[in-house]
């Protein structure tokens, strides 16, 4: 699907709200992954406007409702158990995770992936479930 505009990703993450518990999140930098978790956020009740990027925290939870986790930093699966990923994870109902990596050793099985890519102002958003 094509999305024209930030107001447009407002929709998609009510939406996705509705329907997943779980979403990896695919995409260049600035593609949108952490605008899209604002909403999806907004979706379940939360305050977007607690939601940062984990960057450098890898992980943000928020009221033990819904974990943030960026995988961008993380270079192996040691990482993942050094960060204690897992643990966190299998604490939240709400998951969203950018820069996907070692799915294999996540505690995840369903999940949405959702994939961002950048065409010029907009992007173009593909789901698969
Ligand atoms: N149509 C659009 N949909 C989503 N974001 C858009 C759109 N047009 C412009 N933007 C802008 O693109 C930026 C997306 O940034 P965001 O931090 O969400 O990216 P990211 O994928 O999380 O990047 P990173 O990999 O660095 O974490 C925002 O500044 C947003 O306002
Ligand atoms: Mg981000």
């Amino acid at each position: 699907m094509k999305i024209s505009t930030p107001e447009e990703m407002f929709k998609l993450g009510q939406e996705l709200a509705k329907k997943y518990k779980i979403l990896l999140l695919f995409g260049d930098l600035g593609a949108g992954k952490t605008l899209l978790t604002k909403w999806f956020a907004n979706g379940l009740w939360i305050d977007e406007n607690i939601v940062q990027s984990p960057t450098y925290a890898y992980i943000n939870s928020y009221g033990w409702k819904l974990l943030h986790v960026d995988m961008y930093r993380i270079e192996n699966e040691n990482d993942v158990r050094e960060k204690w990923i897992n643990d966190q994870i299998s604490n939240h109902e709400y998951i969203a995770i950018e820069w996907p990596k070692f799915i294999d050793v996540l505690d995840i099985n369903h999940y949405a992936k959702i994939t961002i890519q950048k065409d010029w102002e907009s992007r173009i958003v593909d789901i698969e479930w």
